[in-house]
């Protein structure tokens, strides 16, 4: 055991070691990706374990009694065992597998919205949220004619929490809003937004998107009634994600999609459904993703040993720090309690000119909008620069990438 990892302090040059798109030229000079937020990186694990599935065990699950059908079947499912347990749900029946974040929150929308709005019904979202935690809420929203109403958001990119508790009423029937915002990086109070809702008599919906791979998560603790995550921000393969949902409101929804598995029985004269979660899990889904994803969840699972949170939180910390000595450039979000995701903007210099710019030194970091306009609209703004750092970041690529920034404002003037 080297002494880095006897004194649990994170061997980030071993973690890095197993990214193999980590280690790359980009433009000539050694990639820096800082572009997490987005999508992380794949350990070689996961990517081992898809081409694993295609070679040996490429089959349909819960259909065949073949040998291949069984073992597609069992890994497919031990994924969902997997992410039970790192929920901490009370039960796999709870854990329905999607394509994302965005599916999760539009079977809900969909589903439980279609089957339980009423007219005047209120549906309460905050400022922070990504297009995906608004736009589904909008199109149940009219057809049902309920209301959308918004938590505002703070100067330092925080819930304004006495606004939330005057907008909750007993109209108010669903709460949803991200545990960690993928602009700002901003950390939601959620579990008291949660106890706030649910005294009120609203359902909670809860976006993961951006708060799993940096925050222990606990769906029993934090009592929500819906939890949502995306295995491609997780270390894991893009087209999959999962709804987590109470059984008891899961039993109650309709299904989102008719299909195949969903069913228990079909005839011309009707169909009787599956129980969850395979009433929700209409046609062959993404298999071999979704084994995969359990190698990334197993590969934070391994580094939970490790105080991986506050080696991010110095990647943070460095960058604001550093940063903060050029005067061209104004950090977006300033809130206490964040992940490690920090917006920003330079004067004179518009973002995308910075992100070609960075990305000339071979960093990559997201700017524009971020899928969330009202948000941006809130601080003014068209877009920002993100830098979103992860686990196998390092405090030298935090160095270049302020480095790249004061470059930039040399060069433009
Ligand atoms: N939601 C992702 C992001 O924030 C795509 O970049």
């Amino acid at each position: 055991m080297t002494e880095a990892v006897a004194q649990n302090r994170l061997d980030v040059a071993a973690v890095r070691a197993q990214f193999p798109a980590l280690h790359q030229l980009v433009n000539g000079r050694p990639l820096v990706y800082l572009d997490n937020a987005a999508t992380t990186q794949k350990p070689a694990s996961v990517l081992r374990a898809l081409t694993a599935y295609y070679e040996q065990d490429n089959a349909n699950i819960h259909r065949g009694i073949h040998t291949l059908a069984e073992r597609a079947t069992r890994s497919f499912e031990a994924t969902r065992l997997t992410v039970r347990d790192f929920l901490n749900a009370p039960s796999e029946t709870e854990i329905i597998f999607t394509r994302g974040v965005t599916e999760s929150i539009n079977l809900v929308a969909s589903s439980w919205g279609r089957s339980q709005l009423q007219p005047g019904d209120e549906i309460l979202i905050s400022g922070l949220e990504h297009h995906s935690n608004i736009v589904p809420w909008q199109l149940i929203a009219s057809e049902k004619g309920a209301v959308i109403k918004v938590i505002p958001v703070l100067n330092d990119g925080s819930l304004d929490m006495a606004s939330y508790e005057t907008l909750l009423s007993p109209r108010t029937r669903m709460v949803a809003f991200n545990h960690a915002s993928n602009a700002l990086g901003t950390i939601n109070p959620a579990k008291a937004l949660i106890d706030l809702a649910h005294r009120a008599g609203a359902l909670v919906l809860v976006d993961g998107a951006q708060a799993a791979s940096h925050l222990k998560v606990d769906v029993q603790d934090l009592g929500c009634d819906f939890y949502c995550i995306s295995s491609h921000k997780l270390y894991g393969p893009t087209g999959v994600g999962v709804l987590f949902g109470k059984r008891h409101l899961l039993d109650q929804m309709p299904p989102y999609q008719g299909g195949g598995e969903m069913i228990r029985e079909v005839s011309f004269n009707g169909t009787t459904f599956n129980d969850p979660p395979y009433k929700f899990e209409a046609g062959t889904p993404n298999i071999a993703d979704v084994v995969a994803f359990k190698e990334a969840l197993d590969f934070l699972k391994n580094l939970s040993d490790f105080n991986f949170r506050s080696h991010e939180q110095n990647l943070l910390d460095t960058f604001c720090r550093e940063v903060s000595a050029n005067k061209r450039v104004r950090l977006v979000g300033t809130s206490a309690d964040k992940v490690s995701v920090q917006s920003f903007v330079i004067d004179r210099v518009h973002h995308f000119d910075a992100g070609q710019m960075l990305d000339a030194r071979g960093i990559a970091v997201r700017t524009g909008h971020h899928c969330a306009q009202p948000l941006m609209d809130r601080f003014e703004l068209e877009g920002t620069i993100r830098a979103s750092f992860a686990v196998y970041n390092t405090v030298e690529e935090v160095h270049e990438l302020v480095q790249g920034i004061n470059w930039i404002t040399k060069f433009v003037p």
